[in-house]
C-alpha cells in the first residue's frame, strides 16, 4: 500500500515522511514543487529507500497530480503543501491564494476523479483525504476567552490565515457535496528538527549562534501553544487511521508560552551547550522591534476530543522539546548553513537545471 504526501520536503512534511516510515511498512511518495520552502536535501538519505518516491510537481497542476494518483493509486493522500509563513503573506499574498486555495481546489478534484475511479468496495472505502490545516483559522484570543474547538468560529486575520481557511471550506464542500472522504486537523505552532529558519524558533537560535539581534515582535507578549513536530505528525497517524471521515480534530500542545518566554528559553539552552565566545548572555542580543501588522494575540488549543476519540497526547513538554530542538541545530549546523545562506537549492540544479 502507499499514501501520497504533498509538501513533504518542507518542515513538517520531512518530519512525517521520516517518521511514516519508521512507523510503517507502507509506500510512500511525496509530491513538493520545492519552493523556496521545499528543501529536497532533507530527504536525500531516503533515495536508496525503494519505500520512498519523490516527485517534483505543483498541486495547482491539475494534469501532473491526477497523473501520479493514477500511477501510484494512493490509500491516502495528506496535504501540507502550503505557503506557510504570515510574514512573506503580508509582503506578497499572491502565492498563499494560489497554492492554498486554487491549489488545494485541484487537488481534491483530482483526488475526487481517482476516488469515483476506484471499483467499489475496500478500497474505495478506506480512501481518505487529510487535510494539514491550522489553529490560526480561529483568529485571536483574549487571556481569558474559551480555548479553540473544533466548534469554534473562523476568524482569520493574516492573509495566510484566510487562505488556510479557505481550504478548509473547500475540503468541508468536498466532503459535503461530493461525499469524498474527508479529514481536517487544525494544529497549533509545530517547532523541531528541519524547520525553515524564517520561523521564530530556528531564527532565534540561527541569529543566536551568528551573533546576530533575536528579533522580538512588539512586546512579545503574544502567546503560542507549542507542540513538537513529532507529536504533530503522531496525530496525523492516529486521524488517518481512526479519524470520523467528515470530521476536523484540534491538535495542541498544552504549552502556552509567551514569545519573550520563547526566546529567553531558547538562549537559556544555548547559553549552557553552546556558550557564546564573548562569555555574555545570548539574550544580551534580544531586541525589540516593530510588531507585525494584524498580529493574533494568542492561539491556544482545546485537544479534548483528539485525546478522548483518538487517545493522543502529546510526548514531550516544551522544556523537553525545545531542549531536542537546540541540540538538533546545534548537531546540524551545516544543515542551518546552507539554508541560510541559499546553498541548499544547489540540489535542484544538480536534478533539475533550475
Ligand atoms: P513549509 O513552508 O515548511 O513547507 C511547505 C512545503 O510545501 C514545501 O516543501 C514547499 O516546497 C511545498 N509547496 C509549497 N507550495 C507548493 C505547491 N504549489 N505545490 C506543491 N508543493 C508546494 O510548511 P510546514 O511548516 O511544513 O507546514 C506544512 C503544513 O502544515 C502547511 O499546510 C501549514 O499550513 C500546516 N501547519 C503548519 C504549522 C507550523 O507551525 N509550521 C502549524 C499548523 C499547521
Ligand atoms: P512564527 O514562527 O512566524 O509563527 P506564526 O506567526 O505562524 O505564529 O512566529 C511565532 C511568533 O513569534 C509570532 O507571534 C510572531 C513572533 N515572531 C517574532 O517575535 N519575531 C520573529 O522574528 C518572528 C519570525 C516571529
Amino acid at each position: 500500500m502507499t499514501i501520497l504526501v504533498t509538501g513533504g520536503a518542507g518542515f513538517i512534511g520531512t518530519n512525517f515522511v521520516r517518521e511514516w516510515l519508521r512507523h510503517s511498512t507502507e509506500r510512500v511518495v511525496n509530491y513538493d514543487k520545492l519552493t523556496y520552502a521545499g528543501n529536497a536535501e532533507n530527504l536525500d538519505d531516503l533515495v536508496s529507500d525503494e519505500r520512498y518516491r519523490f516527485v517534483r510537481g505543483d498541486i495547482c497542476d491539475f494534469d501532473a497530480f491526477a497523473g501520479v494518483l493514477a500511477q501510484e493509486k494512493p490509500r491516502a493522500v495528506l496535504n501540507f503543501a502550503a505557503e506557510s509563513h504570515v510574514d512573506r503573506s503580508i509582503h506578497g499574498p499572491e502565492d498563499f491564494v494560489q497554492t492554498n486555495v486554487v491549489g488545494v481546489s485541484r487537488l481534491l478534484q483530482a483526488s475526487l476523479h481517482y476516488w469515483r475511479s476506484l471499483p467499489d468496495g475496500a478500497d474505495r472505502d478506506a480512501f481518505r483525504f487529510l487535510q494539514v490545516s491550522t489553529d490560526e483559522v480561529y483568529g485571536s484570543l483574549t487571556p481569558d476567552a474559551p480555548l479553540f474547538r473544533e466548534d469554534s468560529r473562523y476568524e482569520p486575520n493574516s492573509p495566510y490565515a484566510a487562505t488556510k481557511a479557505a481550504s478548509d471550506h473547500l475540503v468541508r464542500a468536498w466532503g459535503v457535496t461530493f461525499g469524498l472522504p474527508v479529514l481536517t486537523t487544525n494544529c497549533s505552532n509545530n517547532y523541531g528538527p528541519y524547520q525553515f529558519p524564517e520561523k521564530l524558533i530556528p531564527l532565534v537560535i540561527g541569529n543566536a549562534l551568528a551573533g546576530r539581534d533575536l528579533p522580538v515582535y512588539g512586546d512579545g507578549m503574544q502567546v503560542r501553544d507549542w507542540l513538537f513536530v513529532s507529536d504533530h505528525c503522531a496525530a496525523l497517524r492516529a486521524v488517518l487511521e481512526s479519524g470520523r471521515v467528515g470530521d476536523t480534530y484540534n491538535i495542541g500542545g498544552l504549552n502556552e508560552i509567551t514569545n519573550i518566554a520563547v526566546v529567553n528559553a531558547i538562549c537559556t539552552i544555548l547559553d549552557e551547550l553552546s556558550p557564546a565566545a564573548s562569555g555574555k548572555p545570548y539574550a544580551n542580543q534580544i531586541r525589540h522591534v516593530t510588531d507585525r501588522p494584524g498580529h493574533d494575540r494568542r492561539y491556544a488549543i482545546d485537544a479534548t476530543k483528539i485525546r478522548t476519540a483518538l487517545n493522543w497526547r502529546p510526548a514531550e513538554t516544551f522544556s523537553t522539546g525545545l531542549r531536542k530542538t537546540v541540540q538538533w541545530y546545534l548537531a546540524n549546523t551545516a544543515w542551518l548553513d546552507r539554508v541560510r545562506s541559499g546553498a541548499y537549492r544547489d540540489w535542484l540544479a544538480r536534478h533539475y537545471d533550475a
